[in-house]
Order: C-alpha cells, then structure tokens, then sequence
C-alpha cells in the first residue's frame, strides 16, 4: 500500500484517493482548500511524479519546483515523502 511520509510520520493510503485527510493527519493545516492561501504549502522530496501535475491556481502561486499546495493534490499513484513547516 502507497505512504505519505510527511516530517518523517507516515500514512498508508489506497491509490488514486485525495490526499487531504491525510495530509491533515498528518499534520498540515489548511485554510482556503483553493489554492490561494499557502498555508497547506509542501516541499516534496521524493515522488513528485505520484501526484497529479500542479493545478491552475498552483501555476499562479510562487512556489519553487518541488513545492505543492496540498490543498491542490488531488490525485496520489504512489508514494509521496515531504515537509512541511507550519506558518
Ligand atoms: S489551504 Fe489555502 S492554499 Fe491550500
């Protein structure tokens, strides 16, 4: 089964889901769910090319190319490791 692993805790999750409740178990705060805050702001390290290309409103955020919003994850194939630091 497919993990998150988020400031080194980790989750199992069935393929294919929206991550958001766990990423929020994990940890990560969210405010808007759309894309436009950054509280929900990831820095991936490993699979980036298990998520779902980056949405519209990510395009529009200043992220740096291996940040996501969380919030715009909707799709997850495998398994993910990232950070997160609270704002
Ligand atoms: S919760 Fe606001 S950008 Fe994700």
């Amino acid at each position: 089964m497919p993990k998150i692993i988020l400031n080194e805790k980790e989750i199992d999750f069935e393929e294919d889901i929206n991550p958001y409740l766990e990423f929020e178990k994990l940890g990560v705060d969210f405010s808007c769910h759309n894309g436009v805050c950054g509280t929900c702001k990831i820095k991936v390290l490993k699979g980036m090319e298990n998520i779902n290309p980056k949405t519209e409103m990510e395009e529009e955020f200043p992220l740096d190319e291996d940040e996501r919003l969380a919030c715009q994850c909707h799709k997850l194939k495998g398994n993910v490791e990232a950070k997160y630091e609270e704002w």
